[in-house]
This record gives structure tokens, sequence and C-alpha cells, in this order.
């Protein structure tokens, strides 16, 4: 079994970034795709920027954080990853687009090079079925923050090999984190779970249960969770939110899956959260707002 020395991400945005960073972090040499300057610009000040909190706080020495970002390199060329030991997918959540990039990785990339994509909701076998290497395949699914959330969702299809799934799992872990095994349904453990929480929560906005500060407050001071969900759905990113939505529904059929009307109209208004300055809150203003939805 041939060791994982070098990763490619695809992806620089919220959870493309932040797997560089763990990746590097954690002494892989990593290489980072997305499609513009600007995109790898992005991620890349959101790197420094995690790194330097944690400098900071004293969890990692100053010379660690200077040797990760010695091990990133950021490019627009696909090419660019034809040497990887491992590709670690992180685009937008669309299908044709992924599947597309796949096609593309196959062929450049050695037959030892494992693909894994971080979906929130695909199945992975429909990417795994796009390659040559449906053995080589599986998912690793992390959660946002990257840097701070510990867990990650080792999937493995009908396809994936004993030794390929093996082998994920402990690179899960050589990142520093707590892999757990799971199905290939769609959105696996947590987002069977968690999606439709979320999806509540903006259906009890769309009702006025409540107003929106004080769902968030509800939850946090009721059931002790870290966020209330429509900060939580703003972190997430509400754009990526209606895509898994979609996704999710097409799968099961089942109304709790079903975008609400309001999400798909915040989405179309370009309120896409906290990354792009608007969602259930307007984060132009420190602290953030509650965002005026006209409800
Ligand atoms: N890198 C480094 N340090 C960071 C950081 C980052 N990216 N973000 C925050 N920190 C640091 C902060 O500086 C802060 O340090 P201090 O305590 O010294 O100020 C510390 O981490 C804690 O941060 P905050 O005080 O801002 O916030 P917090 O205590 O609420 O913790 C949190 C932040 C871990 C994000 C917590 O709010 C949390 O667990 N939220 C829920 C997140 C969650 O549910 N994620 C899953 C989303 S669903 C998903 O990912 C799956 C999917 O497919 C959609
Ligand atoms: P994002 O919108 O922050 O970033 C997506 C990035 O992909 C963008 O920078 C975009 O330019 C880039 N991209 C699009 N097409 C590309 C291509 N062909 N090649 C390279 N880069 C391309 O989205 P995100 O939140 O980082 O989500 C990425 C993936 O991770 C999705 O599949 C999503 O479902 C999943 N995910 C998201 C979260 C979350 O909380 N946001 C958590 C776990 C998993």
């Amino acid at each position: 079994m041939a060791e994982i020395r070098r990763v490619g991400v695809l992806g620089c945005g919220l959870m493309g970034s932040g797997i560089a960073q763990v990746a590097a972090t954690a002494g892989y040499d990593t290489i980072v795709r997305d499609v513009s300057k600007e995109f790898l610009d992005r991620g890349r000040a959101g790197i420094e920027k995690s790194l330097a909190k944690f400098v900071e706080k004293g969890k990692l020495p100053a010379a660690d954080r200077d040797a990760a970002l010695q091990r990133l390199t950021f490019t627009t060329a696909v090419a660019d990853l034809q040497p990887v030991d491992i590709v670690i997918e992180a685009i937008t959540e669309d299908l044709a687009l992924k599947n597309a990039l796949f096609k593309e990785l196959d062929t450049l990339c050695g037959a030892g090079t494992v693909f894994a994509s971080n979906t929130s909701s695909l199945t992975i076998a429909e990417m795994a079925a796009a390659t040559k290497r449906a053995d080589r395949f599986v998912g690793l699914h992390f959660f946002n923050p990257v840097p701070l959330m510990a867990l990650v969702e080792v999937v493995r299809t009908v396809t994936t090999s004993e030794q390929t799934f093996k082998r994920a799992f402990a690179f899960a872990a050589s990142l520093g984190k707590e892999p757990v095994a799971a199905k290939d349904n769609s959105g696996f453990i947590v987002n069977l779970l968690l999606v439709p929480y979320l999806l509540d929560a903006i259906r009890a906005v769309e009702r006025g249960v409540g107003s929106v500060p004080d769902i968030d407050k509800a939850m946090v001071l009721g059931c002790g969770y870290p966020m209330g969900p429509l900060t939580l759905l703003d972190f997430v990113g509400l754009d990526t939110t209606h895509h898994i939505a979609e996704i999710m529904f097409k799968e099961y059929r089942e109304p709790r899956y079903a975008p609400p009307p309001l999400l798909k109209r915040m989405v179309l208004a370009g309120m896409y959260g906290k990354k792009s300055g608007k969602g259930f809150y307007d984060y132009s203003a420190n602290p953030p707002i509650v965002n005026n939805l006209g409800l």
C-alpha cells in the first residue's frame, strides 16, 4: 500500500481551504486548485488567519505555522494535481461539475491515487462510476470549520475496496481527526439528521413561530447547541444548503428534505450567508444584525 505524501484539494472555498490547511499542518505537501486566482487568494487569506489564531492561542508553534504554509501550493491548473497520492474534491455541490473534474483527473493521475469527495449529499457511487477507479474512490466528509471540527465521515460505496477504505480511514486519522465509517446514503450520518432540522428552522421563520434571533437563542439555551440553526445556516452557506436540500429531496422524496420557499428566494437574491455578507443576519455590522427579509 503506497504511502500518502502529496495531497491534492479541488476547490479553495470554505471547505477546500480548511481541508488544505489541516493537510499541510499534518505534514502533507498540499496543492489546492480553484478556478481563479481571486478564489485562491481568498482561501489563502482564510488559512493564514486561521493559522494565526492557533499561534496566538498557543495551540501551534509559529515555526509549525510557517512550515505548513511552505507545504501549500495554489494553482488554477488541474494538471498540477497529476503527482498527488490522494485527491479530495471540495467544489460546488453539483454532480456534473464534480464528475467532469474527476473524469479529467482520472486520465492524469497514476493508478495508485485515491479519489475522495467531500460532498454533503451526493451519492459517492455516482462520482466513482464516472471514473475507471471505482474501487479506489471514497467519501471523506469534513465539517465546517474544518480546522476546529473533529469529525470526518469516511464513506464506502458498493465498489470501494477494503484497502482503499482502510487507507482513507488512516489518512483521516493522520490529520488529527476522528473518523467514523458511513454508508453511501445521501447525507451519510450527520446530514441525514442535521439537514431536516436546519430546513425546519427556516420553516419556523416562514411561519413566524419566533424571530430569527429568538429561534437561534432558543436552540442555544434550550438544547445547549453551540450555534442557533439560522446562524449555522449562514455559516454553512445558503447556496450550498439549497443544493443539498434539492439533492436529498430528489433522493428520498420526503417533505422534510424539501427546500423551503424562503431559502430559494434568499439564494436567488444572492444572500448566501456569511460568505456573501448577508443571510439571516447582515455581516456588514459588527456584531452582525438581523437582516430585514420583509417578513
Ligand atoms: N481557525 C482557528 N481558530 C478558530 C477558527 C478557525 N477557523 N474559528 C474560530 N477559531 C477560534 C476562535 O478564535 C476562538 O478562540 P477564543 O476562544 O480564544 O476566542 C475559538 O476558536 C472559538 O471560536 P468562537 O468563540 O468564535 O466560537 P465558538 O466557541 O462558538 O466555537 C465553533 C466555534 C467551533 C464553530 C462552534 O460555534 C461550533 O461548533 N459551531 C457549530 C458548527 C457546526 O455545527 N458545524 C457543522 C456544520 S454542517 C457541516 O459541516 C456538514 C455539511 O455538509 C453542511
Ligand atoms: P464554497 O462555495 O465555499 O466553495 C466552493 C469552491 O469551489 C469555490 O471557491 C469555487 O470557485 C470552487 N469551484 C467551483 N468549480 C470548481 C472547479 N471546477 N474546480 C475547482 N474549484 C471549483 O463551498 P463549500 O462550502 O466549500 O462546499 C464545497 C463542498 O463541500 C460541497 O460539495 C459542499 O456540499 C461540501 N461541504 C460543505 C460544508 C459547509 O458547511 N459549507 C460542509 C461539508 C461539506
